[in-house]
């Protein structure tokens, strides 16, 4: 499984393809006001993106995808020095690419993590709400503090950082929620927390795309995942991962690629007609 937990949209290593003219988001309330070809309304080249949670899994296959796709971008989590190493690495191949410490669970880090996006790149177009954790815990023996610490950061975290980027955004902009399908239908193992948190993401991220859409041209979805395999999944039990990869209808997990894509198309103005909903990538594992 070790190959394809790295696999990403550019092949995990290749250089930047070549960049285009950027051009200023699509204004979802005018649509699209010239003819732009289908693969170039994907293209991120001039956008400045903020992913949380982008120090490790998801968040970092996500950045390296966003910058591939030309994306100007904003690493933040509490683990600075992985955000370093792989804005480095994004430089490397020709991207561009900051770091900002910031815990999403304080409204004032998040406050804090948006100035530092502006100051450095002086516009914030999308913003990737993807910092999460989960609990694992039988629920009589969840603890008051395991549970508040999911809500704050996967639900409370993801307002605080949508509220301040919403509120320096411009009209095009576009914000992608990290759900689960676990916001959808029951997992494997206890995950009450998570599993609320990440139904309550879905209901934000409606609220929020009708708030700010006819208002302020900002696009709201979510992104709700199945299994993808990471570090993490390569932990879960044999049998566990037996029934996990079997409830879906390909009988195998994601790869951070599949994911990629579908956060691209959200993210970029492809998406210019889409808010309010979430897309699940998850191989058909919610159809039963
Ligand atoms: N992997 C999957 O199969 C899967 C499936 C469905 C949904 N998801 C969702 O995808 C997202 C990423 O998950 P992952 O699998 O990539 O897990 P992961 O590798 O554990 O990554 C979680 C990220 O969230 C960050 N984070 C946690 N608490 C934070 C806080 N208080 N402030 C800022 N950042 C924080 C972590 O960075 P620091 O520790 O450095 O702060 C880390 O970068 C989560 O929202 C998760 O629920 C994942």
């Amino acid at each position: 499984m070790a190959d394809i937990t790295s696999a990403t949209t550019d092949g995990g290593g290749s250089d930047l393809r070549e960049p285009v003219t950027p051009r200023e988001p699509v204004d979802p309330r005018t649509g699209p006001q010239t003819a732009v070809p289908v693969l170039e309304r994907f293209r991120m080249d001039g956008r400045v993106v903020v992913i949380t949670g982008a120090s490790s899994g998801l968040g970092a296959g996500f950045a390296r995808a966003l910058s591939s796709a030309g994306a100007t971008v904003v690493l933040a989590a509490r683990r600075k020095e992985r955000l370093e190493a792989l804005a480095e690495e994004l430089r490397s191949r020709g991207g561009t690419a900051s770091t900002v410490a910031c815990d999403v669970a304080d409204p004032e880090s998040c406050a804090a993590m948006v100035r530092a996006a502006m100051e450095e790149h002086g516009r914030v177009d999308v913003l990737v709400n993807n910092a999460g954790l989960g609990t694992a815990v039988p629920a009589l023996k969840e603890s008051p503090e395991q549970f508040r610490s999911v809500v704050d950061v996967n639900l409370n975290g993801a307002f605080w950082a949508a509220k301040e980027c919403a509120a320096v955004m411009g009209p095009g902009s576009s914000i992608v929620n990290v759900a689960s399908v676990l916001g959808l239908t029951a997992g494997f193992a206890p995950q009450a927390a998570y599993s609320a948190t990440k139904a309550a993401v879905m209901g934000l991220t409606r609220d929020l795309a009708s708030q700010w859409g006819s208002r302020r041209g900002i696009r709201v979805n979510s992104l709700a995942p199945g299994y993808f395999a990471s570090e993490m999944t390569d932990e879960i039990p044999e049998q566990m991962l037996a029934d996990i990869t079997g409830s879906t209808i390909f009988g195998r997990l994601g790869v951070q690629a599949e994911l990629d894509a579908a956060l691209l198309f959200l993210a970029s103005d492809a998406a210019s007609f889409v808010t309010g909903t979430t897309l699940v990538v998850d191989g058909g594992m919610t159809l039963h």
